[in-house]
Protein backbone atom coordinates (compact mmCIF):
# COMPACT_ATOMS: atom_id res chain seq x y z
CA UNK A 1 0.00 0.00 0.00
CA UNK A 2 1.62 3.30 -1.07
CA UNK A 3 2.73 5.14 2.04
CA UNK A 4 0.88 8.66 3.20
CA UNK A 5 2.44 11.87 4.85
CA UNK A 6 0.61 10.56 7.80
CA UNK A 7 1.89 7.14 8.08
CA UNK A 8 5.71 9.21 7.99
CA UNK A 9 4.92 11.78 10.26
CA UNK A 10 3.43 8.81 12.91
CA UNK A 11 6.41 6.68 12.80
CA UNK A 12 7.93 9.49 15.12
CA UNK A 13 6.18 7.99 17.60
CA UNK A 14 5.86 4.51 16.90
CA UNK A 15 8.86 3.74 15.08
CA UNK A 16 11.27 1.96 13.15
CA UNK A 17 13.09 4.65 11.82
CA UNK A 18 12.14 6.55 8.48
CA UNK A 19 14.51 4.73 5.73
CA UNK A 20 14.99 7.10 2.75
CA UNK A 21 17.57 6.82 -0.12
CA UNK A 22 17.83 8.78 -3.61
CA UNK A 23 16.38 7.02 -6.59
CA UNK A 24 16.66 8.01 -10.22
CA UNK A 25 15.44 5.70 -12.15
CA UNK A 26 12.48 2.99 -13.41
CA UNK A 27 14.47 -0.34 -12.38
CA UNK A 28 16.26 1.26 -9.53
CA UNK A 29 12.80 2.33 -8.15
CA UNK A 30 11.21 -1.04 -8.74
CA UNK A 31 14.05 -2.62 -6.92
CA UNK A 32 13.68 -0.12 -3.87
CA UNK A 33 9.85 -0.98 -3.73
CA UNK A 34 10.91 -4.19 -3.55
CA UNK A 35 12.93 -3.93 -0.67
CA UNK A 36 10.17 -2.03 0.99
CA UNK A 37 12.11 1.67 1.63
CA UNK A 38 9.51 4.00 2.67
CA UNK A 39 10.76 7.11 0.83
CA UNK A 40 12.64 7.41 -2.78
CA UNK A 41 13.83 10.66 -3.59
CA UNK A 42 14.68 12.36 -6.53
CA UNK A 43 17.30 14.81 -5.56
CA UNK A 44 18.78 17.24 -7.14
CA UNK A 45 22.03 15.33 -6.97
CA UNK A 46 21.07 13.58 -9.88
CA UNK A 47 22.94 16.38 -11.19
CA UNK A 48 26.30 15.51 -10.15
CA UNK A 49 25.88 11.53 -10.01
CA UNK A 50 23.47 10.41 -12.73
CA UNK A 51 24.08 13.70 -15.57
CA UNK A 52 27.68 14.53 -15.29
CA UNK A 53 27.05 18.20 -13.99
CA UNK A 54 29.62 19.66 -12.36
CA UNK A 55 27.35 21.80 -10.12
CA UNK A 56 23.93 21.21 -8.14
CA UNK A 57 22.84 24.33 -9.60
CA UNK A 58 22.71 23.39 -12.75
CA UNK A 59 20.18 21.03 -12.84
CA UNK A 60 16.62 22.37 -13.89
CA UNK A 61 13.03 21.23 -12.88
CA UNK A 62 12.62 18.82 -16.54
CA UNK A 63 15.83 17.16 -15.35
CA UNK A 64 13.75 16.21 -12.16
CA UNK A 65 10.66 15.43 -13.79
CA UNK A 66 12.25 13.32 -16.31
CA UNK A 67 13.59 11.19 -13.34
CA UNK A 68 10.61 11.55 -11.40
CA UNK A 69 8.23 10.64 -13.59
CA UNK A 70 10.47 7.49 -14.19
CA UNK A 71 10.89 6.63 -10.54
CA UNK A 72 6.77 7.32 -10.09
CA UNK A 73 6.41 4.68 -12.66
CA UNK A 74 8.16 1.90 -10.39
CA UNK A 75 7.71 3.05 -6.78
CA UNK A 76 4.59 1.76 -6.18
CA UNK A 77 4.80 1.95 -2.45
CA UNK A 78 7.19 4.04 -1.44
CA UNK A 79 6.59 8.19 -1.12
CA UNK A 80 7.76 9.57 -3.89
CA UNK A 81 9.56 12.91 -3.14
CA UNK A 82 10.81 15.24 -5.78
CA UNK A 83 13.59 17.87 -4.44
CA UNK A 84 12.89 21.30 -6.10
CA UNK A 85 15.96 22.46 -7.60
CA UNK A 86 18.11 26.14 -7.77
CA UNK A 87 15.56 28.50 -8.87
CA UNK A 88 12.61 26.64 -9.06
CA UNK A 89 11.34 28.55 -5.81
CA UNK A 90 12.32 31.64 -6.19
CA UNK A 91 8.88 33.18 -6.03
CA UNK A 92 5.99 31.70 -3.89
CA UNK A 93 3.46 31.84 -7.40
CA UNK A 94 6.78 30.08 -8.90
CA UNK A 95 7.36 27.69 -6.06
CA UNK A 96 3.59 26.32 -6.52
CA UNK A 97 3.81 25.74 -9.61
CA UNK A 98 6.95 23.74 -10.10
CA UNK A 99 5.76 21.97 -6.49
CA UNK A 100 1.89 21.66 -8.63
CA UNK A 101 4.12 20.36 -11.91
CA UNK A 102 5.86 17.72 -9.79
CA UNK A 103 2.67 16.21 -8.29
CA UNK A 104 0.92 16.26 -11.56
CA UNK A 105 4.09 14.07 -12.48
CA UNK A 106 4.03 11.51 -9.88
CA UNK A 107 5.40 13.11 -6.61
CA UNK A 108 3.78 12.41 -3.39
CA UNK A 109 5.49 15.08 -1.83
CA UNK A 110 8.49 17.88 -2.85
CA UNK A 111 11.31 18.59 -1.00
CA UNK A 112 12.39 22.75 -0.50
CA UNK A 113 16.04 23.98 0.45
CA UNK A 114 15.37 25.82 3.69
CA UNK A 115 16.89 29.05 4.44
CA UNK A 116 15.12 32.10 6.22
CA UNK A 117 13.90 33.15 2.51
CA UNK A 118 12.03 29.90 1.90
CA UNK A 119 10.07 29.69 4.88
CA UNK A 120 6.80 31.96 2.99
CA UNK A 121 7.25 28.95 -0.57
CA UNK A 122 6.69 26.48 2.32
CA UNK A 123 4.06 28.17 3.92
CA UNK A 124 2.51 29.22 0.17
CA UNK A 125 2.90 25.45 -1.11
CA UNK A 126 1.74 23.79 2.08
CA UNK A 127 -1.69 26.09 2.94
CA UNK A 128 -2.03 24.78 -1.36
CA UNK A 129 -2.76 21.07 -0.23
CA UNK A 130 1.08 19.85 -1.31
CA UNK A 131 3.14 18.07 1.41
CA UNK A 132 6.90 19.70 2.14
CA UNK A 133 9.75 18.31 3.78
CA UNK A 134 11.84 20.89 4.42
CA UNK A 135 15.55 21.04 4.23
CA UNK A 136 18.37 22.66 6.47
CA UNK A 137 21.97 22.20 7.75
CA UNK A 138 24.44 21.76 4.62
CA UNK A 139 22.21 23.23 1.62
CA UNK A 140 23.91 22.62 -1.50
CA UNK A 141 22.17 24.91 -3.99
CA UNK A 142 23.08 28.07 -1.02
CA UNK A 143 25.80 29.83 -2.96
CA UNK A 144 29.15 29.78 -1.58
CA UNK A 145 28.17 27.41 0.92
CA UNK A 146 30.98 24.16 0.90
CA UNK A 147 30.14 21.07 1.79
CA UNK A 148 30.95 21.60 6.17
CA UNK A 149 29.14 20.92 9.32
CA UNK A 150 26.50 23.48 9.79
CA UNK A 151 25.70 24.68 13.61
CA UNK A 152 29.12 24.22 15.18
CA UNK A 153 28.90 28.30 16.48
CA UNK A 154 26.02 29.54 18.83
CA UNK A 155 24.64 31.71 16.09
CA UNK A 156 24.55 28.99 13.68
CA UNK A 157 23.31 26.63 15.53
CA UNK A 158 20.60 28.97 17.40
CA UNK A 159 19.36 30.00 13.77
CA UNK A 160 19.52 26.13 12.52
CA UNK A 161 16.68 25.77 15.46
CA UNK A 162 14.86 28.17 14.43
CA UNK A 163 14.59 27.24 11.46
CA UNK A 164 13.23 23.82 11.84
CA UNK A 165 10.49 25.32 14.02
CA UNK A 166 9.48 27.74 11.45
CA UNK A 167 9.65 25.03 8.90
CA UNK A 168 7.06 23.12 10.82
CA UNK A 169 4.77 26.03 11.91
CA UNK A 170 5.00 26.58 7.76
CA UNK A 171 3.65 23.12 7.60
CA UNK A 172 6.44 21.19 6.01
CA UNK A 173 5.49 17.05 7.82
CA UNK A 174 9.06 16.04 7.74
CA UNK A 175 12.45 17.70 7.55
CA UNK A 176 15.68 16.39 5.82
CA UNK A 177 18.81 17.42 8.56
CA UNK A 178 22.23 17.29 6.28
CA UNK A 179 25.72 17.38 8.21
CA UNK A 180 24.77 18.95 11.19
CA UNK A 181 26.46 17.83 14.74
CA UNK A 182 24.72 15.07 16.36
CA UNK A 183 23.92 16.48 19.31
CA UNK A 184 22.42 19.68 17.31
CA UNK A 185 20.27 17.12 15.37
CA UNK A 186 19.32 15.33 18.78
CA UNK A 187 17.75 18.31 20.38
CA UNK A 188 16.00 19.71 16.91
CA UNK A 189 14.08 16.03 17.14
CA UNK A 190 13.23 16.29 20.15
CA UNK A 191 11.84 19.71 19.85
CA UNK A 192 9.75 18.96 16.48
CA UNK A 193 6.68 16.63 16.09
CA UNK A 194 7.57 16.39 12.54
CA UNK A 195 10.31 13.27 11.70
CA UNK A 196 13.94 14.71 11.21
CA UNK A 197 16.19 12.60 8.36
CA UNK A 198 19.19 12.72 8.77
CA UNK A 199 22.29 12.38 6.16
CA UNK A 200 25.52 13.25 8.11
CA UNK A 201 23.03 14.30 11.05
CA UNK A 202 24.44 11.55 13.76
CA UNK A 203 22.06 8.98 15.46
CA UNK A 204 18.68 10.29 16.97
CA UNK A 205 16.97 11.25 13.82
CA UNK A 206 13.82 9.73 13.06
CA UNK A 207 15.00 8.51 9.99
CA UNK A 208 18.05 8.36 7.60
CA UNK A 209 18.85 9.64 3.84
CA UNK A 210 21.74 8.52 1.91
CA UNK A 211 22.95 8.83 -1.75
CA UNK A 212 21.81 5.65 -3.33
CA UNK A 213 25.35 5.34 -5.27
CA UNK A 214 27.23 5.58 -2.07
CA UNK A 215 25.85 2.60 -0.15
CA UNK A 216 26.18 1.25 -3.65
CA UNK A 217 30.29 2.06 -4.22
CA UNK A 218 29.92 3.79 -7.40
CA UNK A 219 31.31 7.17 -6.06
CA UNK A 220 34.70 7.92 -6.01
CA UNK A 221 34.92 9.62 -2.84
CA UNK A 222 33.46 7.77 0.46
CA UNK A 223 32.30 10.46 2.71
CA UNK A 224 31.94 9.99 6.62
CA UNK A 225 28.70 10.35 6.86
CA UNK A 226 28.21 7.63 4.09
CA UNK A 227 28.75 3.51 4.28
CA UNK A 228 29.46 1.72 1.46
CA UNK A 229 27.25 -1.29 1.63
CA UNK A 230 28.58 -3.01 -1.81
CA UNK A 231 30.89 -2.96 -4.32
CA UNK A 232 28.97 -2.81 -7.01
CA UNK A 233 31.25 -0.67 -9.08
CA UNK A 234 33.50 -4.04 -9.21
CA UNK A 235 30.88 -6.09 -9.77
CA UNK A 236 29.58 -4.33 -12.53
CA UNK A 237 33.40 -3.54 -14.02
CA UNK A 238 33.67 -7.50 -13.75
CA UNK A 239 30.38 -8.05 -15.55
CA UNK A 240 31.14 -5.83 -18.50
CA UNK A 241 34.63 -7.42 -18.81
CA UNK A 242 33.21 -10.93 -18.95
CA UNK A 243 31.22 -9.64 -21.67
CA UNK A 244 33.71 -8.05 -23.97
CA UNK A 245 35.81 -11.04 -23.47
CA UNK A 246 33.52 -13.50 -24.02
CA UNK A 247 31.99 -11.52 -27.31
CA UNK A 248 35.68 -11.63 -28.69
CA UNK A 249 36.21 -14.99 -27.67
CA UNK A 250 33.16 -16.76 -29.03
CA UNK A 251 31.77 -17.74 -26.10
CA UNK A 252 28.24 -15.48 -26.72
CA UNK A 253 26.28 -15.76 -27.76
CA UNK A 254 25.93 -19.52 -27.73
CA UNK A 255 23.60 -21.76 -29.46
CA UNK A 256 21.65 -20.96 -26.57
CA UNK A 257 21.14 -17.15 -27.29
CA UNK A 258 19.83 -17.93 -31.20
CA UNK A 259 16.70 -18.63 -32.69
CA UNK A 260 16.33 -21.48 -35.74
CA UNK A 261 14.77 -21.26 -39.01
CA UNK A 262 13.41 -24.04 -41.03
CA UNK A 263 16.51 -24.57 -43.67
CA UNK A 264 13.85 -25.09 -46.63
CA UNK A 265 12.99 -21.41 -45.65
CA UNK A 266 17.02 -20.53 -46.41
CA UNK A 267 16.69 -22.85 -49.08
CA UNK A 268 13.96 -20.89 -50.48
CA UNK A 269 15.31 -17.32 -49.66
CA UNK A 270 18.35 -17.89 -51.70
CA UNK A 271 16.49 -18.45 -54.48
CA UNK A 272 14.26 -15.25 -54.47
CA UNK A 273 15.33 -12.88 -56.88
CA UNK A 274 17.72 -9.53 -55.36
CA UNK A 275 14.79 -7.21 -55.28
CA UNK A 276 16.40 -4.65 -53.42
CA UNK A 277 19.30 -4.63 -55.48
CA UNK A 278 20.22 -1.01 -56.60
CA UNK A 279 20.87 -0.76 -60.23
O1 LIG B 1 19.74 15.79 -3.55
C1 LIG B 1 19.91 14.99 -2.63
O2 LIG B 1 20.36 13.84 -2.82
C2 LIG B 1 19.60 15.42 -1.26
C3 LIG B 1 19.90 14.50 -0.13
C4 LIG B 1 21.35 14.46 0.14
C5 LIG B 1 19.12 14.81 1.07
O3 LIG B 1 19.12 16.50 -1.10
Amino acid sequence: MKLTKDDLILRKKTGPKITMLTSYDFPTAQLLDKCSIDVQLIGDSVGTNMLGYTDVSMVTVSDIVHHLKAVARGAKNSFVLGDMPFGSFKTKELALKNARLFINDGADGVKIETENESIDKISHVTANGIPVCAHIGYTPQTPGLTASVQGKDIKRATELLTLAKASEEAGAFMIVLELIPEKLSKLITEALSIPTIGIGAGRYCDGQVQVILDIFGFSEKIFRHAKKYADASQIFSDAITHYISDVQNGYFPTEKNSSTIPEEVIKQVLLQPDKDKPA
